[in-house]
């Protein structure tokens, strides 16, 4: 595997390897690395020719200053479980490489980024969009991977490829859960141990509600979901959403729509989680 920290180093070493032939897949992340990126990891190196990972925390998604500052930072760490997972180039740049000059694209997802997490995270899914589209315009993937965890994140990203025409498929990946069922997130490690000890409550619940859904409207669903976490006070819920999959607006009932997903974003003690779960599906 090898490091590289400037877009120039990179393109050289991928046109080499695209002359060749090589199919190029790309994962982009934001370092801390877990078993959920891990696994993208993985499936992108057996996928393509050439396993792309970055890890970037990218300054201009960030609408809090605190959490740019404490989001964990594991380089040598990241590289060594990178090499294990098969990535062949693992790209650092630093800010400055990725932002010679303050972005100031605005992107217009309509509705897409009015609701949930843009909702209480203004300007998060401008800078998604900015960092994104430039990773996949210096790798040029044939592939890029995502989580399915940061759910309205990858309906984002595949409606900027839709509009800027990139040639790249997107590829969703399913949630990676810890066994007691927590959604894997670099901000796990923030947890306290009694917090990481009650935060599978979350998914815990989400499940259950599946089964309550069946038989009960969707808002007794979501009362559901954010009752049983309000019985603790560890928990603060900042939205449990039941939205249509596609166009991630709000559903009134079953039946509006084929595609369903429970969002939750809830504070456990002074860590922000989110996580979701598939009602039903086409
Ligand atoms: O999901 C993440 O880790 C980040 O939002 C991403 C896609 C790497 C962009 O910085």
């Amino acid at each position: 595997m090898k490091r590289i920290e400037t877009i120039a180093e990179l393109q050289k070493e991928l046109s080499i390897c695209k002359s060749q032939g090589l199919s190029v897949g790309l994962v982009p992340t934001m370092g801390s690395l877990h078993n959920g990126h891990i696994t993208l990891v993985k499936r992108c190196a057996q996928e393509n020719g050439v396993c792309v990972v970055s890890v970037f925390v990218n300054p201009t998604q960030f609408n809090d200053q605190n959490d740019l500052k404490t989001y964990p930072r594991t380089p040598e760490e990241d590289c060594s479980k990178l090499e294990k997972a098969g990535c062949n180039f693992v790209f650092m740049p630093a800010v400055e490489e990725m932002y010679p000059e303050p972005d100031t694209r605005q992107f217009n997802f309509g509705n897409l980024q009015t609701v949930m997490e843009g909702r209480f995270r203004p300007g998060h899914f401008n800078g998604v969009a900015q960092i994104v589209s430039k990773l996949l315009t210096t790798v040029k993937p044939d592939k890029a991977y995502f989580g399915e965890k940061d759910f309205q994140q990858l309906a984002i990203v595949r409606e900027m490829v839709r509009q800027l025409r990139l040639p790249v498929t997107i590829v969703p990946c399913p949630i990676v859960r810890e066994s007691d069922g927590l959604a894997m997130s670099s901000r796990n490690k923030r947890l306290s141990a009694a917090e990481r000890e009650k935060a599978p409550l979350i998914a815990g619940l989400l499940s259950k509600s599946r089964t309550f859904a069946s038989v009960k409207s969707v808002s007794e669903t979501i009362e559901f979901v954010k009752k049983g976490l309000a019985e603790d006070p560890a928990f603060r819920v900042e939205y449990f959403e039941i939205v249509d999959g596609n166009t991630l607006q709000a559903v009134e009932s079953w039946n509006s729509s084929d595609y369903i997903v429970g969002c939750i974003a809830v504070f456990c003690g002074p860590v922000r989680l989110i996580d979701n779960i598939v009602y039903k599906t086409c």
